[in-house]
């Protein structure tokens, strides 16, 4: 496990000790309207990626930042060593473990994608980006997508201080000044009520699975067996119980270092449900709940979000 994430881990590493040579006005560039880190992305990359082929057994895991996304890369992850026959810890899985290529996707240079043609099904990738952002291959070609969200106010607590732990995006001196950037679409990834708004028009696509943060929190064993009847992959009691046993909180945190290096740190924080109630005003959740009103309450994903239940005081 120590030496198979070395190039995960130095490519974060890289982007990190980039970025803190940065100003703080430096560190974000805007491509389409949106702005993204310059430590990880590039408009020559994102260029480059709308020509990128995907293949229908492309294994997808779309999210916005802040919403468990390594921890559903640790399932999907397990999941496809599974698929090909290896036991996830073991050393048989280390190639699973540390990927070819740094699985998200628009990060990178912009030579990737041709390599990236010449790794075997299949494929495990990540993307931030909204879908009218992503090569419409991905959709032509019916890949998979593993759509994660989750809710809104815990989302943007997760990211005040994530901002204020990394060097890679501007960090904020208070929760105050972080929610209004966040509200007004100033924080990297955009605005994340459009970000919902526009995957919501896909959401009933039958090659896409939305779950939420909340659901896995709720019955981890439940949603990895779904995750896998999904992707078509096949699973003994015993393989349910390791997934599961090695994504929880604990086991991923206690690992981190290993597995992300010093980022390790800021990313596994506290791993729960409602931290949004230690931070927003009762002015800011009125602003909250009016926005998300306005985007996406009543749409499939505003319902999936079950907001009454989980941003409501
Ligand atoms: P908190 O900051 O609320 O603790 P992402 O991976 O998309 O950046 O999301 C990070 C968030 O997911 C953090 O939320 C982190 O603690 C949480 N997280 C990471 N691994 C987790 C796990 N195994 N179980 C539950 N939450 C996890």
């Amino acid at each position: 496990m120590e030496e198979s994430r070395k190039k995960f881990v130095g490519f974060i590493d890289k982007a990190l000790a980039t970025a803190s040579t940065m100003h703080r006005d430096e560190l974000l560039f805007s491509y389409k309207g949106i702005p993204y880190p310059r430590a990880f992305y590039s408009p020559e990359t994102f260029k480059a990626l709308e020509s990128f082929e995907a293949r229908s057994d492309d294994v997808i895991l779309a999210a916005y930042p802040k919403s468990g996304t390594n921890w559903l890369s640790q399932i999907l992850t397990d999941l496809i060593a599974i698929s090909q026959k290896k036991t996830p810890g073991s050393e048989s899985s280390v190639n699973a473990e540390e990927p070819e290529e740094f699985p998200y996707l628009e990060a990178g240079d912009a030579e990737k994608f041709e390599r990236m043609t010449k790794l075997p099904s299949p494929r495990f990738m990540v993307t931030n980006l909204r879908p009218e952002n992503l090569p419409q291959s991905i959709f032509k070609n019916n890949a998979k997508i593993l759509l994660l969200i989750r809710n809104p106010k815990d989302v943007a607590t997760s990211y005040y201080h994530f901002s204020n732990g990394v060097t890679t995006v501007p960090s904020y001196e208070t929760w105050d000044d972080f929610f209004t950037d966040f509200m007004t679409k100033k924080t990297a990834w955009g605005c994340y009520l459009e970000y919902l708004s526009e995957w919501n028009k896909y959401a009933d696509k039958e090659n896409i699975m939305t779950i939420t943060y909340e659901e896995i929190k709720e019955n981890p064993a439940l949603s990895v067996k779904n995750i896998a009847t999904f992707f078509g992959i096949a699973l003994t009691e015993e393989q349910l119980q390791l997934v599961v046993e090695r994504s929880s909180f604990q086991s991923m945190k206690k690992n981190s270092d290993k597995t992300h290096g010093s980022f390790g740190k800021v990313l596994f924080r506290k791993g729960g449900v409602s931290d949004w109630k230690n931070l927003f005003s009762e002015d800011q959740n009125v602003k909250m709940d009016k926005a998300f009103e306005e985007h996406i309450a009543g749409t499939t994903l505003g319902k999936k979000l079950k907001y009454d239940l989980y941003c409501k005081a």
